[in-house]
């Protein structure tokens, strides 16, 4: 069985061949943590962006969209706090030169206690059997309550060194908890510095009169700056949010994992402005609001888990994650935060305008408080391109030459039908004998609602083949009897299954089975 570690590899060197992921500038050996998406990936990508649109904006009465410019007044991030505080604390281990985030460090090693505490419960549960209580094991147990006490004591003296800024402090924590470097094995640690994450450039064509402007590292802001804008011209109710997919870039320093961390990336943001006092009631409906629009694709519910942030933004007063299990672990794929007023308030006074809204119902204006979620789309598409990766083993054939079984495997996407980068493959059986020209006809039938293609090359088998290792749901095959009845085969990505259908009924075969209604409706 291939390790997590293979699985994952293996879905890289996938992505590359089968048209999803490319390296940045590859002939020029690449640009570090900088992908381009190719001819399938750039279909997946939109498909899953139609997704958290059609469910943000079209499904609710009260989010409306919006597409600000990626360069921003710079005023705006003095204002965001990100020129004073988006800055990552960083650690160099002496002996592998590598770099690493004091705080993943900390963090990571206290889900290693975590994991210690579960495999107890595992083993206490299989020893006890069905009068096991997980509950009181978990209240009574002298080890677990030992690995409780020391992951509160590591949390609370990790939040007050955050919250202090002290950076001495977290590099103890590091060496108090005997954390080795993953590379070297060693605890040969330097101090810990801040390094702020954002891109800067210059606008202006003379030196002299340009001045320094940031690529966006959030698509947020520019919600914000439009917030009445929007809130004017859509004569918008309070509660309402605005939404938003867009490039940020941030200059990750430790830039690992394929598309997990990039340094220019895609966001698709939301913000929602709501009565100050209402947003924990806000806060608690889009946690859930988010994880079912994920659970609403099928992957096994286990995949997720929402994780509370220690260390609170500077904007926040309450955060998560939704985090999902990559092949590298559970890690964060949205965050959901409560930001209060501090970003339409630092607004208001930078810039000296008012961004207050007037409550009929109260007769009252204040600035509202806004409840955020988002969600890196190169994060969600590497979660789903993961999950579905499947080797499958199938009934071997036999060698008619040997009459010996031959092995017989494919590697098929599972993707939801509906986010699959190409919907039917049309294949004439032959390019001969009018089979081409039917084929067309059918393909003509489809592509007005559906990502088609249609291929003439190779036995059936092997496109067959090369469809399933991109996600197709469909591939129709056309034969002569489909000049004489109008019939031809369909074949089902998933079962394998084949069946004669009638050319009148691919139109709504294929629709049922694709259309993202259905999965809407869940929501
Ligand atoms: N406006 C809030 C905000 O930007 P964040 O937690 O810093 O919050 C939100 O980012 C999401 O953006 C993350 O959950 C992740 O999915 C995605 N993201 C952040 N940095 C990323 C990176 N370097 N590469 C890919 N995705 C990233």
């Amino acid at each position: 069985m291939a390790t997590n570690e293979d699985h994952f590899k293996n879905v890289i060197s996938h992505s590359k061949e089968y048209g999803f992921i490319f390296q940045s500038s590859e002939i020029y050996d690449g640009l570090s943590a900088v992908y381009d998406y190719a001819q399938n990936g750039v279909e997946l990508k939109k498909n899953i962006r139609d997704y958290w649109w059609k469910s943000m904006v079209q499904m609710h009465e009260n989010i409306v969209g919006l597409d600000a410019a990626i360069f921003m007044h710079p005023t705006t991030w003095k204002a965001s706090g990100h020129v004073d505080a988006f800055n990552d604390p960083l650690i160099d281990n002496k002996d592998s030169k590598k770099r690493y985030r004091a705080d993943v460090l900390i963090e990571e090693h206290m889900a290693k206690i975590e994991a210690k505490i579960d495999k107890e419960v595992e083993k206490a549960a299989k020893r006890f059997g069905e009068t096991f209580d997980e509950k009181m094991f978990r209240q009574t147990n002298p080890r677990v309550l030992e690995h409780i006490h020391k992951i509160e004591e590591i949390e609370t003296r990790f939040r007050k060194a955050l919250e202090e800024n002290n950076l001495g402090e977290v590099r103890q924590i590091i060496v108090d908890c005997e954390i080795v470097c993953p590379v070297s094995g060693s605890r040969n640690w330097t101090e810990v510095r801040q390094f702020n994450l954002m891109f800067s450039t210059a606008m202006g064509s003379v030196s002299e009169d340009s001045s320094v402007i940031y690529l966006r590292p959030e698509t947020a802001q520019g919600i914000f700056v439009n917030f009445l804008n929007v809130q004017k011209s859509g004569r918008m109710k309070i509660p309402f949010g605005i939404a938003q997919t867009g490039k940020a870039f941030r200059n990750e320093i430790v830039a690992r994992q394929f598309i997990f961390r990039m340094r220019e990336f895609e966001q698709m943001e939301m913000q929602f402005f709501v009565r100050p006092g209402t947003e924990m009631e806000w806060y608690a409906y889009w946690k859930e609001a988010r994880l079912k629009w994920h659970k609403a694709l099928g992957t096994p519910d286990k995949k997720y888990r929402f994780h509370d942030h220690i260390k609170l933004a500077h904007y926040a007063n309450a955060a998560c994650d939704i985090e999902f299990e990559f092949p590298f672990g559970f890690k964060e794929l949205e965050g959901i935060h409560s930001r209060t007023d501090f970003d339409l308030k630092q607004h208001e006074q930078f810039s000296g305008k008012k961004l207050q809204y007037f409550d009929p119902e109260l007769n009252q204006s204040y600035v509202p408080y806004v409840v955020e979620t988002s969600i890196g789309l190169d994060r969600m598409f590497l979660a789903l391109l993961s999950n579905a990766y499947t080797e499958e083993k199938l009934p071997g054939t036999i060698n008619a030459t040997t009459g010996k079984e031959e092995d017989n495997s494919r590697v098929v996407l599972n993707l939801p039908p509906f986010l699959a980068p190409i919907k039917v493959a049309v294949f004439p059986l032959m390019a001969k004998d009018g089979l081409p020209e039917k084929a067309k006809e059918i393909f003509d039938l489809l592509r007005f609602d559906h990502m088609c293609v249609m291929e003439e090359k190779d036995n059936i088998g092997k496109r067959y083949r090369r469809q399933d290792a991109i996600g197709t749901p469909f591939c129709i095959t056309v034969d002569p009897q489909s000049l004489e009845d109008n019939t031809v085969t369909i074949r089902y990505r998933d079962t394998m299954l084949q069946e004669r259908v009638a050319v009148a009924q691919l139109k709504a075969i294929v629709e049922e089975k694709v259309s993202m209604r259905k999965v809407l409706e869940k929501l």
